[in-house]
């Protein structure tokens, strides 16, 4: 029997039962929702609706069904369409009369709401610690190679040497704003719909306040229809999930292109490598390829909600508990690839003879420009002779350290036998040692301030 039968002389058809019914996946619910009711209970009695030995009744009969949830000895009901409903007819199959009254004044609307949001913010508390760890790695991995010289890439092409620990670092720092963003839309859906009612709020003089503050958000919501409906919060998760995702989707491809044969600058540990049921030789990075494919549908989990946000009426509609399984998956795919990415990252080889091997002189075209720089040249002139000093270089068939002096010279006269100091990886990656550069010394300081925001 549902709890809304009254008005209707025939009981719900089996196949829209099916496709309206939510426990399949909202009782993962049930430890917020008895909270929830717990707290409300007593402010039920505190407000002189119901009588205290009545909230001790309710109260005691809610533990006993959380035991029953928690020992997985909870038997489902026909009826039971969803977790505020399964509980409440189990209470009431316990306490009897008593526990219909805890739903005086309450709506699941508003409780669905609340319980949500209190699932949400302990799952992004859980995100923010999963995060901290893997930036831990990152850096761990990354103080190893403050000295480790690599090329790095813009447009995929040979670009200017960096450090192997300023690469990872790049990483840290999105994650540091994937976690800022994390905390802020926790800050903002700590907000207590309880007492809304189904949508305008209740007859019955609960305090709210306290309400909020017993279940550990910051403050009871401004608008109780505003507060049925809302489902920012899910869509603020959802969004800061997937540009986590995409932020690591990029270190994944990252991974995979350095640990490709042809680059060999990095090699993930054996316990996070796949092999080929065909091929012998094969090494996959399969994890980076999972974490870079499921980025895909998170993004789906996100756009798919807003989907069926936009537009919607005013107050709660069924289309609302589209919600739940959305941020369920999105929050459950991220907890499987995150120990495995932090995992992969602390593991992986990396090999500062295939980096060095692939340095080229190149590399330091802007290095020699701004030789010339420093000898007077305006930038733009220098940009255009070291350009055909390549091309010269290019066309003897040599690289550009390997051109003689008295080319470089006919190409201009400000070149000296100094030029030879330019080709010197080291000397380049030391220059560059302002404020987040890629200098060792540059680079031990902007680690130690990722560490720094890692302890707050
Ligand atoms: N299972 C519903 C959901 O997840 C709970 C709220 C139901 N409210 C209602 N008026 N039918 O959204």
């Amino acid at each position: 029997m549902s709890l809304w039968g009254g008005r209707f002389s025939e009981p719900s058809d089996d196949d829209l039962r099916k496709l309206n019914d939510s426990i399949a996946f909202d009782r993962a619910l049930y430890a917020e929702d008895i909270e929830g009711s717990v707290v409300y209970a007593r402010a039920l009695a505190e407000a002189g609706v119901i009588l205290e030995a009545e909230a001790d009744a309710i109260i005691e009969g809610l533990r006993l069904v959380k035991e029953e949830f928690d020992s997985d000895r909870f038997v489902l009901a026909a009826g039971d369409e969803d977790i505020h409903t399964a509980v409440e007819r189990r209470l009431i199959e316990i306490v009897g009369d008593v526990g219909g009254k805890l739903h005086t004044g309450r709506s699941r609307n508003d409780q669905v709401a609340t319980d949500f949001r209190l699932w949400t913010m302990r799952a992004a508390d859980r995100l923010l610690d999963d995060l901290r760890q893997l930036q831990a790695s990152l850096i761990a991995v990354a103080e190893a190679h403050i000295e480790t010289v690599m090329p790095g890439y813009t447009h995929m092409q040979p670009a200017q040497p960096i450090t192997a620990a300023h690469w990872l670092m790049s990483f840290f720092w999105m994650l540091e704003r994937d976690r800022d963003r994390l905390a802020a839309a926790r800050a903002r859906m700590a907000v207590c719909p309880l007492g809304a009612g189904a949508l305008a709020g209740t007859p019955f003089a609960i305090d709210r306040q306290k309400i909020a503050a017993e279940l550990g958000f910051d403050r009871p919501s401004e608008n109780s229809l505003d507060a049925v409906s809302d489902r920012d919060f899910v869509a603020d998760m959802l969004y800061v999930i997937s540009l986590c995702a995409i932020h690591l989707s990029r270190l994944a491809e990252d991974i995979l292109i350095y640990s490709n044969p042809a680059f060999s600058f990095v090699m993930l540990d054996d316990r996070y490598s796949t092999g080929s049921s065909l091929m012998p030789q094969k090494r996959n990075a399969d994890p980076m390829e999972l974490m870079r494919g499921k980025t895909g549908r998170l993004i789906g989990n996100l756009t798919g909600f807003l989907t069926a946000l936009k537009g919607l009426p005013s107050g709660y509609n069924k289309d609302l508990q589209e919600d739940k399984e959305a941020l369920f998956d999105a929050f459950k795919t991220m907890r499987q690839l995150l120990p495995v990415v932090t995992a992969t990252v602390r593991n992986l080889h990396i090999n500062r003879e295939a980096m060095a091997s692939a340095l080229t002189d190149d590399l330091l075209a802007t290095d020699l420009a701004d030789y010339l720089v420093r000898k007077g040249t305006p930038f733009r002139q220098s940009h255009h002779i070291v350009g055909a000093a390549v091309r010269a270089a290019a066309e003897r068939g040599e690289s550009l350290s390997q051109l003689p002096l008295s080319a470089f010279k006919r190409i201009s006269t400000r070149f000296d036998d100094d030029v030879a100091q330019v080709f010197d990886f080291k000397r380049s990656i030391r220059q560059r040692e302002t404020y987040g550069g890629t200098a060792p010394k540059a680079v031990r300081a902007q680690i130690a301030r990722a560490k720094a925001r890692l302890d707050t």
